[in-house]
Formats: structure tokens, sequence, C-alpha cells
């Protein structure tokens, strides 16, 4: 068994690609840093004796999504991880930056699944299978992360929309973490922010992979991310916006 991990130099996709070799998997690991990747497939091959093939990209280059998936055809799992945030009024972000987001959020994760989705299709190995990250942003506009927000909104709908359609034939399961201990708040300009219920990269993953075992199509990590998803339900969507935005907008540097 094959797994292609994008974003997998460090946070959530560097703890696939070590959850992935300990289970055996060979592994493709895509990101831009290319000192970070040599020595992560370094490290897992030689400590787990799998096949580990650094793949340097931006993914936001078209040709490189093309060469990926030209390149690796017979992968069997897919981590659609790589994806940042910004965390900035919308009117005030960088426009460059602002697409830069919804090309790697949602184009190139759109692009790999459509692809790789056809492959294993075709193949029709129901060992096959592809986990996309979202997160609990996805479930509500969020003022001052309204872009970021809004690309996980489509990778969640898009995702549990397309895992039914390809129900029995590939597993497709999204998973929606809350705020996680990686790099992600630094890139997203706020490397100060504290969140109570903060997890652990190595618990997101390790429950990703047991509710993907499990044929799971939605997976929320941690129990207070699950009940504020599952609240949500209860109040309109206006009052949840006021909520959302007083820690994202009005006082981004206070405790989530
Ligand atoms: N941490 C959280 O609180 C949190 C919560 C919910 C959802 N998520 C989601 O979890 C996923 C992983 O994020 P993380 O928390 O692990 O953050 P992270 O530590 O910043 O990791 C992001 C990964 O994406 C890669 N990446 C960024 N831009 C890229 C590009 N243009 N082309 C290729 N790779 C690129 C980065 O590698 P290079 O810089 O080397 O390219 C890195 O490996 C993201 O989709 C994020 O939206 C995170």
């Amino acid at each position: 068994m094959r797994a292609l991990v994008t974003g997998a130099s460090s946070g959530i996709g560097k703890v696939f690609a070590e959850e992935l070799a300990k289970r055996g998997y060979d592994l493709v690991l895509v990101a831009r840093r290319k000192e970070r990747l040599e020595k992560l497939a370094h490290d897992l091959s030689s400590i787990y004796g799998v096949a580990v093939e650094p793949f340097v990209a931006d993914l936001t280059d078209f040709d490189k999504l093309r060469e990926l998936v030209e390149r690796f055809s017979d992968i069997d799992l897919l981590i659609n991880n790589a994806g940042f945030g910004l965390i900035s009024p919308f009117v005030e972000i960088d426009t460059e930056k602002g697409l830069k987001m919804v090309d790697l959020n949602i184009r190139a994760l759109y692009y790999l699944t459509k692809e790789f989705s056809k492959k294993m299709v075709k193949r029709n190995g129901n060992e096959a299978g592809i986990i996309n990250i979202a997160s609990t942003a996805a479930f509500q506009p969020v003022p001052g992360f309204a872009t970021y927000a809004a690309t996980k909104a489509f990778v969640l709908s898009l995702t549990e929309a397309f895992s039914k359609e390809l129900e029995g034939r590939v597993k497709i399961m999204v998973v929606c973490p809350g705020p996680t201990k990686t790099e992600f708040f630094n890139v997203a300009g706020l490397p100060n922010m504290r969140a109570k219920f903060i997890m652990t990269p190595e618990k997101v993953v390790k429950g990703s992979l047991r509710a993907f075992e499990k044929g799971k199509r939605t997976y929320i990590p941690g129990f207070f991310n699950k009940l504020l998803v599952f609240l949500q339900r209860f109040v309109s969507r206006e009052l949840a916006l006021n909520v959302v935005a007083r820690f994202f907008y009005e006082k981004p540097e206070g405790e989530v």
C-alpha cells in the first residue's frame, strides 16, 4: 500500500506520514520545504523500512499538480492535508495571498481528489481511500477568518457529498480538527493564539485513522470540538456569527 500526504513537512501532515509509515505504508511526501521533507523521508525509511519519496512542490502551481498525478498513479491512500489560513479582516488581506489560499485549500485539493478518485474507481480496489482535512471552521462563517472558513466549508461539503456517491467503492472521509498545536497559527499571523482545548497533532491523526478504519464519513477530533459543532444546531446563524466574531475579529489576541 502506498499513501500520498500533502503538507507533510510539519504539523498534522508530518504526523500522518509517521503513523502511516508505522503501519507499513510506502509514502510520497509533498510540501515546499525540501530539507524537511528529505529528512523526514530518510528518518521514516530507516526506522520503519518503508519506501519514502519526497516530492517538493508548491501545490498552487498547476503544472506540479499535474506532474504529481501522472507520476504517482497507483496511490492507495491520499491525504489532502496541505492548507493555510490568514487571520485578518477580508478587505485587508493581500489579494494575491488570499487567492493563494483559495488555490491551495480548494483548487489543489479539488484537483487531487478528482484525479486520484477516478484512478481509484477504475482500479476498483476497495482498499483505496481519501482523507480530506477541513476544520471546525467549516461549520460556520468566521469574521476575521472569512476566506479560510469558506475554503474549509467547500472541503466539507464536497467531501461529504462525493463520499456518498462513491460509497462501497472508495473510502472517503473528511476530518474537521479544531485548534491543534502545529505551525498553523504562526503562518496565520497569530503566533500567540491560546486555545483552552488545543489538541496535539498526534491525537488528531490517531483519532482520524481509527475513524477511517471504522468507515466514518466525517470525523471531528476531540470531545470539545464535537460539542461546539453540535451546539451550533441550536442557535441562529446570526448568534453564532456574533460569538465567533468576538474571538477572531473583535479581539483576535484573546483566548479561544
Ligand atoms: N492547526 C490547526 O489548528 C488546524 C485546525 C483545523 C484545520 N487545520 C488544517 O490542517 C491542515 C494541516 O495544517 P497544520 O495545522 O498541520 O499546519 P502547518 O504545521 O502549518 O502545516 C501545513 C502544511 O502545509 C504545507 N503547505 C503550505 N502551503 C503549501 C503549498 N503552497 N504547497 C504545498 N504545501 C504547502 C506546509 O509545508 P511547506 O511550508 O513546507 O510547503 C506544511 O507542511 C491544514 O489544511 C489546516 O487548514 C489545522
